[in-house]
C-alpha cells in the first residue's frame, strides 16, 4: 500500500505526510528530498542548472522507481501530478490525497520562505504572488482533483485523513 499526499506548493505535503507515516506506522518518503539525495543537487540548483523540463523529466524518472516502495507514505512535488502520466501512475499504484488550499492561504505561507523554491523566489510582493498562484492552481487544479480523496484546508489534520482512508486500509 501507497499513499500519495498531492497539492500545491506549502500545503504541508512533507509535514503532514511524515506524522501521517508515524500514525500508520509506514515509512515516509518526500519525493523532493529524494531526488537531491540521488542526484546529489538541490532541487533549486537542478532548475538553475538545467532548466525546468529536463527537471520534470528527473521527477517522472524518480516518480516511476518510488512506486515500487511498499506501506510508504509519498509527499510529492507540487508540479508532480501535472507533468506525463505521472498522475494515472501515481493513481495506479496507491490511494492519492489532495490536500486542497486556496490562493489566499498558500500565498500567505509561500511569502516568507519563497527564497527556497525556484518557481517563487522572484516574487517581491505578495499580490503578485498570489496572482500567480491562482494561475497555476487553476492548471493545476484538473490533475489534483483527479485524487481518490480531496480535503479542505479546515479539514485537514491527520486524524481527518486516517478517518478518510478508513476504507481504504482494509
Ligand atoms: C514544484 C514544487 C516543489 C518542487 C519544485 C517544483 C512545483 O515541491 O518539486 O520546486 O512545480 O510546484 P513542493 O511542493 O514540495 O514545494
Amino acid at each position: 500500500m501507497r499513499i500519495f499526499l498531492i497539492g500545491f506548493m506549502g500545503c504541508g505535503k512533507s509535514s503532514i505526510g511524515e506524522e501521517l507515516a508515524k500514525s500508520l506506522n509506514y515509512s515516509f518518503l518526500d519525493l523532493d528530498h529524494y531526488i537531491e539525495k540521488n542526484e546529489d543537487a538541490r532541487i533549486v540548483d537542478i532548475f538553475n542548472e538545467k532548466g525546468e523540463d529536463e527537471f520534470r523529466k528527473i521527477e517522472h524518472t524518480y516518480l516511476k522507481n518510488i512506486v515500487l516502495f511498499n506501506n510508504t507514505v509519498i509527499a510529492t512535488g507540487g508540479g508532480t501530478p501535472c507533468y506525463f502520466n505521472n498522475m494515472e501512475i501515481i493513481k495506479h499504484n496507491g490511494v492519492s490525497i489532495y490536500l486542497k488550499y486556496n490562493a489566499d492561504t498558500l500565498s500567505l505561507r509561500l511569502f516568507k520562505n519563497k527564497n527556497q523554491r525556484p518557481l517563487l523566489k522572484e516574487f517581491t510582493h505578495i499580490n503578485d504572488l498570489k496572482t500567480y498562484i491562482n494561475e497555476l492552481l487553476k492548471k493545476r487544479e484538473h490533475f489534483y482533483m483527479q485524487s481518490d480523496i480531496i480535503l479542505e484546508e479546515e479539514k485537514i489534520s491527520v486524524n481527518t485523513i486516517v478517518e478518510a482512508l478508513s476504507s481504504y486500509l482494509v
